[in-house]
């Protein structure tokens, strides 16, 4: 081992893409790509840029539904990349290049579906789907970014994922999720070690 002292810009080590979708104030559902999300128990902790309009409607609305692909749709969602559906266009994101854009769904050719506990739509073509309700937003990274905490409080499976044997349900050989690293798309490997934690909890 050689370590370098390095300042990176970004610290996106590696987790699973969130497409989040909310409603918009004329009721149109937006859907955000997003991958600064961590679980605990029944929550998630998502951040968020402030300028998103994601962060705005979740602001305003309080629900969202956590929709989150499998690898094999990463190209569809490559498609919501450099994409907002704020009516201002951010200057930062100008000068990216983003698109303003109404229909998300549309763009990456995805289809909503109704949700049971909240109003935004889920993403049919989404293994995992998850319904949440805003707990808190608190300001991060200087001021740059809020931290929104959100309580699951319905959860949808694809069968195909789904091994009833399995302690939580999930057969983890069968979820693929995608995942970025350092703005990269990639997939899991294979299941590397037998895992103590998992024989217990
Ligand atoms: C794969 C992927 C992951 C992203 N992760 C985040 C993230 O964690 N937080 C964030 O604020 N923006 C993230 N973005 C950028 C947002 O998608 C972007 O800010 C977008 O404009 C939000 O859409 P909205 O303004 O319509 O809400 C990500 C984009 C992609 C393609």
């Amino acid at each position: 081992m050689n370590h370098k002292i390095v300042e990176p810009k970004i610290m996106y080590f590696g987790t699973p893409v969130v497409l989040v979708s909310t409603l918009n104030e004329d009721g149109s559902p937006n859907l955000a790509p997003m991958s600064s999300a961590w679980w605990l128990g029944q929550s998630c902790m998502l951040g968020l840029g402030k300028t998103a309009k994601t962060l705005e409607n979740l602001r305003r609305t309080g629900e969202c539904v956590l929709n989150l692909p499998s690898a094999k749709m990463v190209a569809c969602v490559d498609q919501l990349a450099l994409t907002t559906s704020s009516s201002v266009m951010p200057p930062h994101k100008a000068k990216m290049g983003f698109a303003q854009v109404k229909d998300k769904f549309a763009l990456a050719g995805l289809t909503p579906i109704a949700s049971e506990l909240v109003k935004p739509p889920r993403v049919l073509e989404c293994p995992v789907q998850l319904e949440a309700i805003v707990q808190r937003i608190d300001s991060f990274n200087a001021d740059s970014a809020a931290a929104i905490e959100v309580k699951i409080i319905r959860v949808y499976m694809d069968e195909s994922i789904l091994n009833p044997e399995k302690r939580h349900l999930v057969d983890t050989d069968k979820w693929q999720p995608l995942i970025m690293s350092f703005l990269e798309f990639y997939g899991l490997g294979q299941n590397l070690h037998h895992s103590r934690l998992a024989q217990v909890y």
